[in-house]
């Protein structure tokens, strides 16, 4: 064998069995310091509430936050066909006040990712996420979301498809440390040796779901690894972070770039903007209307009304008389009726719609 031959033998030896096509950092390489990034949250998250978030963190302005936006995510498999297309383009809707905005998306099925992943660069988003944290029973069933982490084989295809598809969009990782144990020692070498834009990592396995508190100290282990590895890729922790001072905390302590926030947003569209500490409670439920009247005009074709009382349960509390006008809010299943029960709470409650409220 020449030495050429054998040169490449060995240099082949050492390359992940698909090549996973080069690693595009996009709007990712521009991000300040201990950057943080809202949360993909299905029925939580939408074009609705992230419209209420740019508007009320002034993403964008000095002190405005969040410095990255995702949608929920969304089936590949369904979006490969016309009908389940249709069903699930409205999860695909942002507005501009919400950039950089990546599309996450899940499927354990090359092809399908690879359709995906181009429809989002057509339809103008900023990157690309795959989602292998979902622990859905239904998901991972078809070796999707977590599932993914039990057949790490399958991971340089999925990556190669999605980058594909995505062209000069960068392509990133969403994940959990491990099915039923801490993988990442194993796991995040298998992803970045797919280089990626990014690798974001909720502290929990899938078997704990979200029951005990996640483990920052395998966060920063990971972390530790990406660094090692010398490659670009932007390392971002999440799991319980609070607020944004707190997630700029935990990137120093615990050497992330950056900290993902999700369930502390409930109820708090202010929680990036690093200015303001309060609100009264009449600013609040007059928020909490507007987020009503933008899902309706966004998505009330699309998702049932039911989907905003989760968000109804978060905004209306913390005050003297939230519980009453929370039963109210729960029962109630139109705009008009929850703006009589606030308007009647505020009319009656004229000392407490002063009252101010951390945020
Ligand atoms: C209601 C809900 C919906 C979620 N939907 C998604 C999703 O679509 N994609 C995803 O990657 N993670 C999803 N997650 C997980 C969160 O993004 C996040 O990883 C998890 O809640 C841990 O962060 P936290 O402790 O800050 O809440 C969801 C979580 C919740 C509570």
């Amino acid at each position: 064998m020449n030495l050429i031959k054998q040169l490449k033998k060995i240099l082949s030896k050492n390359k992940p069995a698909t090549e996973t096509g080069p690693l595009v950092m996009g709007f990712w390489a521009d991000l300040p310091d201990d950057f943080i990034v809202l949360a993909p949250m299905a029925d939580v998250t939408d074009n609705a509430y992230r419209k209420i978030i740019a508007k009320y963190s002034r993403t964008g302005q000095p002190g405005g936050g969040p410095d990255v936006f995702y949608t929920e995510f969304v089936a590949c498999d369904g979006l490969a066909h016309p009908e389940g297309k249709k069903k699930l383009m409205h999860n695909f809707r942002y507005s501009e006040a919400e950039r950089p905005i990546v599309a996450q998306i899940f499927s354990n099925k090359p092809a399908n990712v690879e359709v995906a992943a181009r429809l989002c660069r057509e339809l103008g988003f900023d990157g690309v996420d795959l989602n292998m944290g979902c622990p859905d029973k239904n998901v991972c069933k078809q070796g999707a979301g977590c599932g993914m982490i039990k057949t790490p084989e399958l991971l340089p295809d999925i990556i190669a498809a999605a980058k594909r598809g995505a062209g000069d969009l960068p392509v990133s990782v969403k994940t959990r440390v491990g099915w039923s144990q801490n993988e990442i020692e194993t796991w995040i070498p298998a992803i970045l040796d797919c280089d990626v834009a990014a690798i974001i990592l909720h502290g929990r396995t899938r078997k704990v779901m979200s029951k005990i508190p996640a483990n920052w100290d395998w966060i920063a282990r990971a972390a530790e690894i990406v660094k090692a590895s010398g490659k670009p890729t932007k390392f971002i922790g999440n799991g319980d972070v609070q607020s944004v001072a707190q997630g700029k905390d935990y990137c120093q302590r615990h050497g992330t770039d950056g900290a993902m926030i999700a369930r502390a947003i409930f109820g708090n569209p202010w929680i990036f903007d690093t200015e303001k500490t309060e609100v009264t409670v009449k600013e609040k439920l007059e928020v909490m209307l507007e987020h009503t009247r933008v899902f309706i005009d966004e998505l009330s074709q699309d998702k049932n009304f039911a989907v905003m009382k989760k968000h109804y349960k978060a905004y209306v509390a913390g005050f003297d008389g939230a519980k009453e006008l929370r039963m109210k809010c729960m029962e109630s299943n139109t705009y008009e009726e929850i703006e009589s029960h606030v308007q009647d709470f505020l009319n009656t409650h004229r000392n407490i719609a002063h009252l101010k409220l951390p945020c």
